[in-house]
């Protein structure tokens, strides 16, 4: 039987959070919900199942583990932040997942992995909006530009333009668009209330090979 996206979510339901979030690193965790509804979309398109998969900014693992449920031939999460990886490692045991998973150490704008063959990008990359750094998320883009066939990637409500323009100056194309909103629990000072919700935007792009 097919595994249905309220599956997906319901497996990435045990990943835990951030333990000390980091707001100059946009460290909030991307809901289950929305990695699950991403990364089945992208299964639903054969951008998953015997390719490699690699996650910007794997953060907690969400991405990750949610793709390497989904039969990649392996799964990759590039993160900054050593202790972001701590928690994605114990998030991979509680999953429970055997696909093939690298933890890289790296910063993600730098094109720190290189691999052979068929490559989807899944990310949520920092938006940068809140910080003064508008389009942070150019430089996660560039780097899938440079190691990917295919990239799903999560943005700030408004940068369809943005996004589209990027892709067309890297001869890229964008097949899907698509909005998703989520709550998050406050955890950076700059949110007043005790939850917010983000509206997103998600693409998927088709770069050259
Ligand atoms: C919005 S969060 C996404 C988190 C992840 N999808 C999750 O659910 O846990 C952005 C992530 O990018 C990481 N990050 C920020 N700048 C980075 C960089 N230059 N290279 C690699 N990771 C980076 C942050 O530490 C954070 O984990």
């Amino acid at each position: 039987m097919t595994a249905t996206k309220a599956d997906l979510a319901g497996q990435l339901a045990v990943v835990a959070g951030f333990e000390n979030p980091q707001a100059a690193l946009e460290q909030y965790p991307t809901p289950p919900e929305l990695a699950a509804h991403v990364v089945h979309i992208a299964d639903l398109n054969d951008d998953i199942e015997g390719r490699t998969v690699v996650d910007l900014g794997a953060g907690t693992g969400m991405f990750t583990l949610g793709a390497a449920l989904r039969g990649p031939s392996r799964a990759i999460g590039v993160e900054i932040d050593r202790d972001a990886l701590l928690i994605a490692r114990e998030n991979r045991r509680r999953v429970g997942t055997r696909t093939e998973i690298h933890w890289v150490h790296a910063d993600a704008t730098d094109a720190p992995v290189r691999p052979s063959g068929p490559t989807t990008v899944v990310m949520n990359p920092p938006f940068g909006a809140q910080n003064g750094n508008e389009h942070a998320d150019r430089a996660f883009l560039s780097t899938a530009v440079d190691i990917a066939d295919i990239s799903y990637s999560v943005h700030n409500a408004g940068s369809r333009a943005f996004v589209e323009s990027f892709a067309a100056d890297n001869a890229g194309e964008v097949t899907h668009a698509f909005a998703a909103e989520f709550d998050l629990d406050n955890q950076f000072d700059h949110h007043a209330t005790d939850r917010t919700e983000i509206d997103t935007e998600v693409f998927r792009i088709e770069w050259p090979s």
